[in-house]
């Protein structure tokens, strides 16, 4: 870490102290952001410990949806984002309109949308899930209910293999997931041909069909820790491979695609944090209670469902 960063980010911790704040990091943000965090984590992670904090503020560094669950889940903490327009390309590929019109379309469906949604989609499903726990949350569902699966639509396929379920899908994806393929990973095993490959759930069914491993993002790191194998093709974003080399010094990790950057997750800098610090309210993060309330019912479900 550069001098002057070392500083900012020792300022940072200072004022975080003093207005009782807790940093929260998501797994593909900076390297600088997340070694400066209290928490790191995949979304399930996060969303729990967001709600497990006793801080009076939450410094989420993530994008929208993520700070949006914080929100939903500890209503009485303020949650900033400290770049607002941080987005999710696929969380915008669904509104609570276009969800509620299919639902007339299809009649009875149970919905199950991915926490990479809007907070207005959420308060129009059924249940939430996240990529590690997607697979828990279809099977803790009634095999006699239809079930439309949103926004993921990679997500959605590999939930209904692993369960056997017939699963209706929204017709998303994430932009950065969705454009590795087999031959990228294929071309990465010819290179790595003792690696092994973890892929994200977001990733297409041929990348999946070549995976040792199919993980969430924290799911990746457990996995690399626990795993034999010395070299690990990585098919997720870019930014997890900053905390896999630093947990496990001995071990090599290769990227599957150098293309797969998420853009929207790699704009929190240490400056914005510092921003957000300062005046909170510029950058406050607050889900309004006609919509809070029945998302944080799709959300409650799903912490409820016991892990695999
Ligand atoms: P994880 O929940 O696995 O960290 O994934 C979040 C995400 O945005 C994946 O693209
Ligand atoms: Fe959204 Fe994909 Fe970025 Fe995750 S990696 S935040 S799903 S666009």
């Amino acid at each position: 870490m550069p001098h002057d960063e070392g500083e900012l980010a020792q300022e940072i911790r200072r004022l975080a102290k003093q207005k009782n704040a807790v940093i929260l990091a998501h797994n593909y943000q900076r390297p600088e952001v997340q070694d400066l965090a209290d928490i790191t984590g995949d979304s399930l992670g996060l969303s729990m410990d967001a709600a497990a904090t006793d801080a009076d503020l939450i410094v989420f560094c993530g994008v929208l949806f993520m700070a949006e669950s914080a929100s939903i889940l500890s209503p009485e903490k303020k949650v900033v984002l400290p770049r607002l327009e941080a987005g999710c390309p696929m969380a915008d590929m669904i509104t609570a309109q276009a969800l509620e019109n299919k639902r007339r379309e299809l009649g009875e469906v149970r919905v199950v949308t991915y926490v990479n949604s809007p907070a207005e989609a959420k308060a129009v499903s059924d249940i939430c899930c996240t990529s590690a726990n997607a697979v828990s949350v279809v099977r803790s569902l009634p095999e006699s209910d239809r079930i439309l699966f949103t926004p993921d639509r990679n997500l959605a396929d590999y939930a209904a293999r692993m369960t056997g379920r017939e699963i209706l899908r929204w017709n998303g994806y994430c932009p950065t997931h969705d454009l590795l393929t087999s031959e990228d990973v294929l071309a990465a095993k010819r290179e790595h041909p003792d690696a092994a490959v973890m892929a994200h759930p977001e990733c297409r069914r041929e990348v999946l069909e070549l995976a040792d491993a199919v993980r969430s993002t924290s799911g990746m790191l457990a996995y690399a820790r626990q795993s034999d194998a010395r070299e690990f093709i990585v098919g997720t974003e870019l930014g997890l491979i900053h905390k896999l080399r630093q947990e496990n010094p001995g071990k090599a990790f290769v990227p599957a695609s150098l293309n797969m950057i998420c853009p929207t997750m790699k704009f929190i800098g240490l400056r914005d944090i510092k921003r957000a610090l300062l005046e909170p309210d510029g950058f406050e993060v607050r889900v309004p209670e006609r919509i809070r309330v029945p998302a944080k019912r799709a959300l409650d479900r799903m912490l409820a469902v016991p892990r695999d």
